[in-house]
């Protein structure tokens, strides 16, 4: 451990609100981890901001045909206000369009320029003629050439989350104009990775504690070998190339937006009247850099990001990248464009943060996807925050007011289970450090909750409000350990329900706590107790169902809007469409392709022949359920290799709105042509 941590969160894109996707990827577990540091007095600082730079952001501003200034300045707003509220305690939340940021990623472009790194490399690019621009990254959409998915964004399929290029896709269309594209050249400057394959394998091999699922896809990059980057783009919304004759050009939001963090950390520093100071955290080998991104975000933190740093020279690298794994909603895939989500400023108009920040807790995706329901909701919040913590907190508290006149009783002969009582608040003190220290936190909450268990088990078994009837002096041991246990609750918590133990701690007097007062000795005798209310209440039935309704409602009108059918396709002649061979097939077998989650190899009977075919439909359809299966088949598409596999054809598909995927079938012998 290094003697200070710099925590950064992914910077969210200002082309949105806030929702339970994101805090559960990089938010949340960053902000445990940071106050768990602060509790123990380490030296640790949390810096994150809006990224506003993009074609996420250009493409929102046209959608509401609007400068994207003003959509930056929205969600900037939004997002920092909704954090604050919701307890993630950044030091720091900067913006990338401030102008301490322009001058730090230009700065570094322009180094890594003048030492060499970059190749400049004139490429064809897809070119919207109508609208007079490059198509990059999310500006264009066409066919996933993996998974023929019609919707793929020009930089990943969000359907099987392969990264693209642009000129990947299959049958490109500007999102702009909805034109065909051309393809023109033009010139940029590429960061090439290959070149820093050894050294990156290096510094992966000094890492330690890393999580399985980040290891994972860093070996398979490095394995598949890295290529070319290129990390201009011809915008006109960005940081503008600090070159001379580079006009329209601007560096790719992934060189400048992790800047960003340092950009950032900069402008603590001078808010801090300490203008160095950030140095300390990026340039000292003492200092652990910590990133809390999401899965899709692995490549840039692990991989190109890290280049970047070794190229300039002379800053930290990574020591860990805790990524999360995604979070469904209701057992569905969250989706702000189908309205599938629940938006954190919404959810603050109805709830409690701590809440929320304890039950996500409890079901971080921290090593697959995980899902979050309201019943899920509910079921953590009356069970075990009322139900346990609450209860066990409420009970020693008003019980000592009542009758001990709000003062901490006397201890005397502690009977083994008091002492074994006690000895869990170390016991389970230490564990949770531990889960702390390798990210697992999850599992530091269920343990947090296991003290509060204890407690809650002992009060009831110990029975007080006998004991103060029939054995006065031993009701006041019992109740001297409760109030032990209720203290280092108020302090094991604080990480994951600051407002919850802030407030608990009113009520024991607690002025001044850290890690180290968690301990089996810390109200003295006589130390003043406050009544103190109940901490959590519990959600009734029709809460809960209120807030399902509400995401159907929303999820149903977000269709509305947007099962607008896909504009039309540009008009083919008959002798186009007669090119296409159709015809009807039955599934003969399926077998899924063990190194894919998407693609199923199938063998159909199209009454000529029987082919294979490589469907990508893993994720909608089991391939026990295929077999004897009508379908319609395009017979005369040029075979293409997938997975190493020859593909003879292509299995026609409707796409329901809410995603399903069905076969187009019918009623008639194999082989029939369809016309
Ligand atoms: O995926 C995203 O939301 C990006 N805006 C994350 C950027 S992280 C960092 F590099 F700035
Ligand atoms: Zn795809």
């Amino acid at each position: 451990m290094g003697k200070r941590t710099l925590v950064t969160s992914a910077l969210p894109y200002a082309n949105g609100p806030i929702h339970l996707g994101h805090l559960a990827g990089a938010y949340l577990p960053a902000d445990f981890y940071v106050r768990y540091k602060r509790m123990r007095s380490e030296d640790v600082i949390f810096i994150c901001g809006s990224d506003e730079h993009g074609v996420p952001i250009t493409i929102a501003a046209d959608k509401e045909g609007i400068n994207p200034q003003e959509i930056v300045d929205r969600f900037h707003e939004l997002n920092k206000k909704t954090f604050e509220e919701f307890g993630i305690s950044f030091d720091y939340f900067g913006r990338t369009s401030s102008p301490e940021h322009h001058k730090t990623s230009q700065d570094f472009f322009k180094v890594l320029n003048d030492k060499g790194v970059f190749k400049k490399k004139a490429e064809t690019q897809l070119y919207d003629v109508k609208a007079g621009m490059f198509l990059p990254d999310r500006y264009v959409k066409g066919t996933c050439p993996h998974c023929s998915y019609a919707e793929a964004f020009g930089d990943q399929c969000e359907k099987c989350g392969t990264s693209l290029s642009p000129s990947d896709l299959i049958e490109p269309r500007s999102m702009v104009t909805g034109e065909k594209p051309i393809y023109r050249e033009t010139e940029q400057w590429f960061l090439p990775l290959g070149d820093f394959q050894e050294k990156l394998q290096t510094w992966l091999d000094t890492t330690e504690n890393w999580k399985p699922n980040v290891v994972g896809q860093v070996k398979s990059w490095l394995t598949l070998g890295l290529g070319d980057r290129a990390v201009t783009r011809d915008l006109t919304w960005g940081v503008p190339v600090p070159l001379e004759n580079t006009e329209g050009k601007v560096l790719y939001v992934w060189f400048d937006a992790p800047i960003g963090y340092i950009s950032a950390t900069k402008e603590w520093a001078q808010l801090k009247g300490d203008p160095d100071l950030w140095q300390k955290y990026w340039r000292d080998e003492e200092s652990d850099l910590i990133h809390f991104i999401g899965k899709d975000n692995i490549v840039f933190h692990c991989i190109m990001f890290p280049v970047v740093l070794m190229s300039y020279g002379g800053y930290v690298l990574p020591k860990n990248v805790p990524a999360n794994e995604f979070l469904n909603l209701e057992g569905h895939k969250l989706s702000t464009s189908r309205g599938w989500a629940v938006w954190l400023h919404e959810y603050l108009e109805e709830f409690e943060p701590d809440l929320l920040r304890y039950v996500l807790g409890t079901g971080l995706p921290e090593t697959k996807d995980a899902d979050f329901s309201w019943k899920y909701f509910q079921d953590h919040v009356n069970g075990e925050l009322a139900d346990i913590l609450g209860n066990f907190v409420y009970r020693t508290i008003s019980f000592t007011h009542r009758y001990y006149d709000g003062k901490v009783p006397a201890a005397s002969d502690f009977t083994d289970q008091d002492r074994k009582v006690l000895g869990e608040i170390t016991r389970l003190k230490n564990e949770v450090e531990s889960c702390y220290e390798k990210f697992l936190f999850r599992e530091a909450i269920q343990k947090s909750m296991s003290l509060a268990r204890a407690g809650n088990k002992y009060f009831t078994e110990m029975e007080p409000w006998h004991l103060r009837k029939s054995d006065v002096s031993r009701c006041g041991t019992v109740l001297n350990t409760c109030c032990q246990i209720t203290a280092a609750l108020s302090i094991l918590f604080d990480p994951i329900t600051p407002d919850a133990c802030k407030k608990l701690r009113s009520y024991l007097h607690i002025e001044k706590a850290g890690w180290q007062d968690i301990n089996e000795q810390t109200l003295a005798p006589g130390h003043s107790v406050e009544k103190g209310e109940i901490l959590f209440v519990k959600l009734d039935d029709e809460v809960i169902e209120a807030q399902r309704n509400k995401l159907e409602e929303q999820s149903r009108q977000q269709e509305e809007v947007t099962q607008q059918p896909d504009p039309i396709k540009n008009t083919i002649t008959f002798e186009d469409f007669n090119k296409l061979d159709l015809r009807v097939g039955e599934i003969l077998s399926a077998e899924p392709i063990p190194k894919s989650d998407k693609l199923i190899k199938v063998t159909v009977d199209i009454g000529v022949e029987k082919r294979t075919i490589m469907a990508g439909i893993a994720k909608h359809i089991n391939p026990k359920e295929l077999s004897g299966k009508k379908v319609t088949v395009v017979a005369n598409l040029k075979p293409r290799k997938m997975m190493g596999i020859p593909s003879e054809g292509m299995i026609l598909m409707a796409e329901t709105p809410d995603g399903q995927l069905k076969f187009l079938s019918a009623d008639a012998v194999n082989g029939s042509v369809i016309t």
